[in-house]
């Protein structure tokens, strides 16, 4: 269920890519392993119990649509909304499949709209999502033009998510996603034409090694769009909490706008720019019937909701786009 024959095929005539052929099927398998994942069986069932339903249309560019209402039996969708349940928690979406609404934790088509209008166009492009989570942008790229989108997160779960949905997309389209993270990325790969990094550098411990790694993705001329959480302030602000930052162990630098766009020219990007920048609303991240843990209405302050529980800024997302030399 989880197959990536069809990709290694189409990584033998990447030339850029080629020579990774020769470690990623054991990365693959590291990142897809029972020891690390206990509850990967229960997954794997999960694939394994989805319905057959033949589809005959898919949306990416508006939204993300599978197939339409009355494609399904109401057995076949009662057994789709079970199997797909046990693959909780849903955070990136939404997702309308068969008429089913997949309500996530995240309005990431809200992120893709803030996102879109900045970024040359992905047209014919090959594109690197770095920490893509079920991949939903992944495919909102591949609706703008992308010849061939690879998207990497170490989650397996996240990886189920998107290899469920993608049963029912066409499971020969040119949208994969690997159970790796950025460091099994070959260094110095200099592959891609759009490499995208949202909601991950905060999570690095070095920031500065994230934007070099991002960098070596990228070939020549090639474009990065980088959403990170970040703080009001001037050049050379940067908050580092020193315990949790809305309830998250792992938060490490949250640098204000100016500061950021330094790190990228000191990381060798040129010309990078802010291109958006926005708090994170209630509506945007919220706890709903497909993410039943806490969300952003449980990590700020019920007395000061500009703040986070702990005291710090509540969280603001910047855009920042730039490009290699
Ligand atoms: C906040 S989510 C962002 C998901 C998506 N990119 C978005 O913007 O909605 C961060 C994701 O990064 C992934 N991640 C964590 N460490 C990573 C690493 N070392 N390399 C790549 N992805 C990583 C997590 O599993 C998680 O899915």
């Amino acid at each position: 269920m989880i197959d990536y024959t069809q990709l290694y095929q189409g990584l033998q005539h990447i030339p850029a890519l080629r020579g990774w052929l020769a470690n990623l099927p054991q990365q693959v398998a590291a990142g897809l392993s029972e020891h690390r994942w206990g509850d990967l069986p229960d997954w794997r069932a999960a694939l394994d119990g989805l319905p057959d339903i033949p589809c005959d249309s898919t949306e990416f560019v508006d939204d993300v649509v599978i197939g339409q209402a009355g494609d399904a039996t109401p057995e076949q969708l009662e057994c789709l909304e079970r199997e797909l349940r046990r693959l909780h928690p849903w955070r990136k979406g939404p997702w309308e499949i068969f008429g089913l609404h997949i309500d996530t934790e995240w309005r990431s088509d809200w992120k893709w709209e803030r996102v879109l209008p900045h970024l040359e166009s992905l047209e014919n492009h090959l594109v690197l999502d770095v920490g893509c989570g079920n991949g939903y942008h992944c495919w909102r790229q591949y609706g703008a033009g992308a010849r061939r989108v690879i998207g990497i997160d170490p989650s397996a779960k996240f990886v189920a998510q998107f290899y469920a949905l993608k049963k029912y997309m066409g499971e020969e389209l040119p949208v994969d996603v690997l159970p790796i993270g950025i460091e099994a990325v070959p260094p110095q790969l200099r592959a891609f034409d759009t490499t995208f990094s949202m909601g991950v550098l905060y999570h690095r411990r070095s920031p500065m090694a994230h934007l070099r790694e991002l960098r070596e993705t990228l070939r020549p001329g090639g474009q990065l769009v980088l959403e990170t959480l970040v703080i009001d302030g001037d050049l050379g602000q940067c908050l580092v909490p020193e315990g949790r930052y809305a309830k998250m162990r792992n938060v490490w630098f949250l640098p204000s706008c100016a500061t950021l766009e330094s790190w990228l020219r000191k990381s060798g990007f040129v010309n990078p720019r802010t291109v958006d920048v926005a708090p994170t609303s209630l509506g945007e991240q919220r706890r709903t019937d497909w993410m039943h843990f806490e969300s952003l209405a449980d990590f700020l302050d019920p007395e000061s909701p500009n703040q986070t529980i702990e005291g710090h800024p509540a969280p603001k997302r910047a855009i920042l786009v730039a490009n290699t030399p």
